[in-house]
């Protein structure tokens, strides 16, 4: 099976991942300042930020899903890969989760790591830090930075983050949408891939 192949049946289960993006943002609900929840998720954050460059995947195309699968809530989908050293290949290992929305006839694409630090960005309903409405926004459980749902921060002068969330090149395709993946250096105001 190609790594294509082997991707789109992964992100196929969307009941399973909807279910782990419910118990995160039950998480949110339960403490939005939990600084806590830092440790499970900068270990998610190590496995994303994979040296990509070292095994040629920098930047390499990946298709994931449909347009018609896609609406404008963000949608977690998991990128995976072999892996090469010396000695072996590893098949099918997890290299990065993105988030995926549409936008018209359009998908936006943003990589789940924060710039800030490298926690796992989250993505759910809560109220907006600035106009106290209870919308879909992304919120990073470590240090608490909120981002709008197209990725710019929503209070630049307070975040910790110095940049807004990392977008990632996509492409459309006769319905299929393909997403070009990328690690960037973290707690730099310029995103710098890596
Ligand atoms: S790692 Fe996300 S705000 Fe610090």
């Amino acid at each position: 099976m190609s790594t294509n192949e082997l991707n789109k049946a992964q992100n196929s289960g969307a009941t399973g991942e909807a279910t782990r993006r419910n118990f995160c943002l039950g998480a949110i609900g339960a403490g939005m300042g939990a600084a806590a929840l830092a440790v499970p998720v900068c270990a998610g954050a190590k496995m994303a930020l994979y040296p990509l460059q070292q095994e040629g995947l920098s930047g390499k195309e990946y298709e994931l899903t449909t347009l018609d699968a896609l609406d404008e809530t963000p949608r977690q989908f998991v990128i995976s890969d072999n892996l090469n050293d010396a000695w072996a290949t590893e098949a099918n290992q997890t290299i990065g989760v993105v988030y995926l929305r549409r936008v018209g006839e359009a998908v936006e694409a943003f990589q789940s790591i924060c710039p800030h630090a490298g926690c796992r960005i989250k993505a759910g309903k809560m109220k907006h830090p600035t106009s106290g409405e209870e919308q879909t926004l992304f919120f990073c459980p470590c240090h608490g930075d909120v981002f709008e749902l197209n990725g710019e921060r929503v209070n630049p002068e307070t975040t910790k983050s110095a940049r807004s969330m990392d977008s990632l090149e996509t492409r459309i395709e006769d319905g299929k949408v393909f997403v070009k993946f990328q690690n960037f250096q973290l707690g730099t105001a310029e995103k710098k891939p890596v």
